[in-house]
């Protein structure tokens, strides 16, 4: 699947920044290829433009805060978050106003600390996130980005394979391969899985955990929502919760934006922030570090390119959902929505 060939891959929603980065002025990105800038109107809410003004081409992204607008950098055009000029600063102050001329628009909202795109009308609702409601802390770890592409990421965040091997260095059990069982219930716009892994409890986890045991049972319930999206809430046996929201955000074809936050339910002072990135990121490299070594078109039908075992259903449902999905809704939407 080449991400930037699949029209349907614009109808879904994307974390694509944190809206932190957007407080000093306008940021660009590439999603599924196309250029957009993201910037925060006077209002504070986000919002998404091609990043090209309709004057004379140039980027965006490289203007300024005015006026609760975004300002094009080079002749000081002012846009609302509609992505329509407002202002013209060389026109008399008497012909100021709205005008007709605009830049595309695209649906963009902030959600749990992020700028979330769709390019076009999106097919499912950003996910509530019970863990919210929970009241847990929300730790941001990772925004960085994989050479990989999206579909290789969510896979392997349901592959109870790998452990034993990619993660040999920090819980994972050579001496036990044989995956734990998994069960798949499927949903329109992705699946729950449900697992219970047996993993080591290395010295870095153990403090985390407060747990002394060297090996401890991951009750793993991970939610994937078509197509780049991943909730993975790992309960330990003394209670502890530990979610893993993970975005592998469509660059283009090749790279993707991992955009990666955490849910805990204990306190800083049980568990300081900085532990738990420093425990995931290490896991999180020994993914990147393979996950980087596989080939980005990833075929959605399976005619023999790759091979599977009983481990890889997750995967084998995953393309089987998107090509549903792409037979349904497939063709370019783009121009409808706008
Ligand atoms: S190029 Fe943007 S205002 Fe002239
Ligand atoms: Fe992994």
């Amino acid at each position: 699947m080449k991400a930037t060939e699949t029209p349907l891959l614009e109808r879904f929603w994307y974390p694509v920044m944190p809206l932190q980065m957007l407080e000093d002025g306008p940021k660009p990105f590439r999603l599924l290829g196309k250029d957009i800038v993201l910037w925060i109107d006077g209002e504070g809410r986000p919002s998404a433009l091609e990043d090209r003004c309709c004057h004379r081409t140039a980027k965006l992204s490289k203007g300024f805060y005015a006026n609760g607008m975004l300002a094009c950098g080079y002749h000081g055009w002012e846009f609302n978050a509609e992505g329509t000029v407002m202002r013209v600063p060389q026109r008399p102050v008497d012909k100021q106003g709205r005008t007709n001329m605009r830049v595309p628009a695209y649906h963009c909202v902030g959600r749990y600390g992020y700028a979330w795109v769709a390019l076009a009308e999106p097919l499912f609702d950003i996910p509530d996130f019970e863990e919210e409601a929970e009241g847990c802390r929300r730790i941001d770890e990772f925004y960085e980005v994989w050479q990989c592409a999206g579909l290789r990421v969510m896979e392997n965040s349901f592959d109870n394979a790998h452990f034993a091997f990619v993660h040999r260095a920090s819980f994972g059990d050579q001496g036990h391969p044989e995956p734990a069982k998994l069960e798949v219930e499927e949903y329109e716009d992705g699946f729950l899985f449900r697992s219970e892994v047996p993993v080591r409890n290395p010295a870095a986890q153990k403090e985390l955990l407060k747990m002394e045991s060297d090996t401890t049972v991951r009750h793993m319930r991970a939610r994937w929502y078509a197509p780049f999206l991943r909730k993975l809430r790992i309960t330990y046996p003394n209670g502890l919760v530990h979610t893993i929201v993970t975005g592998a955000t469509p660059i283009d074809d090749r790279s993707s934006q991992i955009v990666q936050f955490v849910y805990r339910n204990d306190t800083e002072e049980e568990a300081p922030a900085a532990k738990v990135i420093a425990f995931d990121r290490q896991v999180t490299e020994e993914d990147r570090e393979i996950l980087e070594s596989t080939d980005w078109d990833v075929p959605l039908d399976q005619t023999g390119l790759e091979m599977n075992m009983p481990s890889d259903r997750p995967g084998v449902v995953m393309r089987r959902q998107l090509l549903q999905l792409i037979e349904k809704h497939g063709g370019n939407t783009r121009q409808a929505a706008e």
